[in-house]
């Protein structure tokens, strides 16, 4: 943490947020309510289809919400209109699924995010490759994804997340698709990120233990928020 200020600032606000699907049948968050600090770790869990990826697309402004309120980094999420800027600035993502473009080298999938920004071609391949280095794939940024490994391919993931140094990273379930030593690799990554870099981290996982390495847990129940 920075100073007595950021520490007490709220990252993310949200009250009695609303996400329904299939016209209404499925309510997939049902009054969500919860506030996240700025620099907090928090560790979200919950059974399968009780709203995690739907919070997460809703903070990310990858979806929008019918009802209720929702800020992240000072945006009111609620206004119709074009987030891609607040995301591309505010916003890392991590899948499950490292969701990289499969035609595109490791360098250029890192570089995606800055193509909303006004950084020159040559400081971007620059500032991707540093990033990839640092994260031990220097050797792999003129390769494709399909020749990467799993936990390579999450390491590349983790990299086009931080290009921006974005003050808020949305990880969905980052090491569902790995073996555990892998698995365990990418979680230190992300906890490093957060300490060194004062970065909000909101993490799903199915694993208990790795929930007890956030600041605090939450879980998910039939669309609403539980405080552990
Ligand atoms: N695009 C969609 N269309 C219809 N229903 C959806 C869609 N996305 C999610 N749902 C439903 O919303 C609920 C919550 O899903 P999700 O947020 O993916 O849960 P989780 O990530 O916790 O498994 C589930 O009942 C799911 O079937
Ligand atoms: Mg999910």
């Amino acid at each position: 943490m920075n100073n007595e200020t950021t520490t007490n600032e709220n990252i993310i606000n949200i009250k009695d947020l609303k996400k329904k699907y299939d016209d209404g049948q499925t309510a997939a968050l049902d009054g969500v309510d919860l506030e996240i600090r700025k620099g907090e770790f928090v560790s979200l869990m919950g059974p399968s289809g009780s709203g995690k990826t739907t919070l997460l697309n809703m903070i990310g402004a990858l979806d929008s919400a019918e009802e209720g309120s929702i800020i992240v980094a000072g945006h009111n999420l609620m206004e119709k209109k074009d987030f891609s800027s607040f995301r591309s600035k505010e916003i890392g993502f991590i899948f499950q699924f490292h969701n990289l473009i499969p035609n595109l080298t490791v360098s250029e999938n890192v570089q995606i995010p800055m193509l909303e920004t006004d950084i020159q071609d040559e400081e971007m391949a620059k500032r991707a490759n540093k990033l990839l280095e640092s994260l031990n794939l220097g050797n792999k940024v003129d390769q494709v994804p399909t020749k990467l490994s799993g936990g390579e391919r999450q390491r590349v993931a983790i990299a086009r997340a931080l290009v921006n140094h974005p003050s808020i990273i949305l990880a969905d379930e980052p090491t569902g698709s790995l073996d555990s030593t892998t698995g365990d690799i990418i979680l230190n990554i992300l906890r490093e990120i957060h300490q060194k870099e004062n970065v909000t981290l909101l993490l799903v996982t199915h694993e208990p233990y790795v929930a007890d390495m956030a600041d605090r847990k939450i879980s998910l129940m039939d669309g609403k928020i539980k405080e552990e």
